[in-house]
């Protein structure tokens, strides 16, 4: 009888879709996929480390599934951005852990899982990806039926002082145009109708000078943009994919003709991600961001001059050492300025071995605490003003899944990707279909379907 792995993923898109990728192969290996970790014979953590609270998660799980199963003993495995991080030392942090395997170790999970039930002890790959396995994931094989998450990128070269990205996911590595175009036709062929182009920083796109061999711009012939990220998203407008949406960009190598090219394609969605960290000077060079508030600035005008009237959303860090409450009253004011359709606040966490945390981590939790909600509340503010201009609109909204709050609605998401919940008919599930929006709540839209899809 094949052996069942139970696999959970923590973290980003990113480790969704390689979450998705192991499943994919361990399925074509003769593996059984479990759904919960009750009887599975092996159990994978994919784990994420950006912040200590979500790095310390795995460990609370394995102590769960310790004592879950005090009778017999699974073969766990952590897998990811702490297993990349880590290492080793996760041996000595439950006698279950016998397996180890790093962020670009995702194709040879198969033989890896097999060598634990064959009983070899403390298996661990921390290497690079090798020549030969690919990025690729067939369209039957993804999480979701209307919405796939396309990986373009991984890895970052930016170092910014408090992140520990371009350690557990190494330097950037582009994947071929051409493998990127394939596949989305392909899942446009099966009734897909969004992807997320993803990445750390999918701005610097740059399959020619850092992608895994072959090094190249095939799939881009043709194809015009000021960088090659311009180029690519003109050719994924190309397939005719329905909606195209990217994540996450970075301010340095954010290009205006990224807007050009949304202008022109109605199918490049009108929302953008671009996490600005914080609006002081002072902190932004801290944080070695590469960029002032008033370079974002330039940025978020050129956005806002576009064709279409765009969502922008963005991430802030509070209380990174040395930020002054002068500091933090800038981060204020751009919040203010920029007026975000939406905004993710964390408060600073040192990550062990990131030039941050050679600093003094000096602002205390309290005082974390009190600007993370004095942001909080200005942002919902400014969210409710924006969120209250959609009522009475129409807006194209992708029926993805029963709503979690009443039995009767549908959640989905809008081109500019806001949260719109609506009553409609489970057969619906996968449409697009044309809402009014009839009431602005703080984080999504209310709203009726127009037409039948
Ligand atoms: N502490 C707090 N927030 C962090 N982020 C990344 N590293 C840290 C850290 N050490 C946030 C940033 C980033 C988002 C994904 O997580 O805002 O954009
Ligand atoms: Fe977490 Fe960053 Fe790793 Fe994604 S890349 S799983 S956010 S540490």
């Amino acid at each position: 009888m094949s052996a069942t792995v139970y696999l959970e993923t923590f973290g980003c898109q990113m480790n969704v879709a390689d979450s998705e990728r192991a499943a994919v192969r361990l399925r074509a290996a003769g593996f059984n996929l479990g759904d919960s970790p009750e009887n599975a014979d092996v159990i994978i953590f994919n784990t994420c480390s950006v912040r200590e609270r979500a790095a310390h998660k795995v460990f609370t799980r394995i102590g769960e599934v310790r004592r879950q199963r005090l009778s017999d003993e699974p073969i766990v495995g952590v897998i990811g951005c702490v297993a990349q991080l880590e290492g080793a030392t996760l041996f000595d942090s439950s006698p279950l852990v016998n397996l180890i395997a790093g962020t670009r170790a995702t194709d040879r999970l198969p033989q890896l899982i097999g060598r634990a039930l064959d009983g070899e002890n403390r298996i661990i790959d921390l290497d690079e990806r090798r020549e030969g396995e690919k990025w690729d994931l067939p369209a039957t094989a993804r999480t979701s039926k209307y919405v796939a998450f396309v990986p373009i990128i991984e890895g970052c070269n930016k170092f910014c002082t408090y992140c520990i990205v371009p350690y557990s996911r190494g330097r950037e590595k582009s994947r071929p145009a051409s493998e990127i175009v394939a596949e989305i036709k392909e899942l446009r062929d099966h009734g897909y109708r969004e992807i997320h182009l993803i990445g750390q920083n999918v701005n610097s796109y740059r399959p020619h000078v850092n992608s895994y061999r072959p090094r190249t711009e095939a799939g881009l012939e043709g194809f015009k943009g000021a960088t090659l990220f311009c180029r690519l998203l003109r050719a994924v407008a190309a397939t005719e994919m329905e909606r195209i949406k990217f994540t996450t960009s970075f301010p340095r190598d954010f290009h205006p003709d990224i807007v050009a090219a949304i202008d022109e394609y109605d199918n490049l969605c009108e929302w953008i991600h671009l996490p600005v960290q914080s609006g002081s000077d002072r902190v932004l060079r801290m944080m070695r961001r590469g960029h002032t508030a008033s370079d974002y600035f330039k940025r978020i005008e050129a956005i806002k001059n576009a064709r279409r009237r765009m969502s922008i959303t963005s991430d802030i860090i509070v209380g990174f050492p040395g930020e002054t409450d002068a500091d933090f009253r800038d981060t204020m004011k751009l919040v203010e300025q920029v007026a975000y359709d939406g905004l993710y606040i964390f408060k600073y966490s040192e990550r062990p071995g990131t030039p941050a945390a050679r600093l003094d981590d000096n602002v205390s939790r309290e005082e974390k605490t009190t600007r993370f909600l004095e942001l909080e509340q200005v942002q919902r503010r400014l969210q409710q003003t924006i969120y209250e201009r959609y009522l009475g609109r129409e807006i194209k909204v992708l029926i993805e899944r029963p709503s979690s709050k009443s039995e009767d609605d549908l959640t989905g998401h809008s081109t500019c990707h806001k949260v719109v919940n609506f009553p409609a008919p489970a057969a619906w599930l996968g449409e697009v279909a044309r809402v009014r929006v009839t009431q602005a709540k703080s984080n999504s839209l209310y709203g009726e379907i127009l037409s039948a899809p």
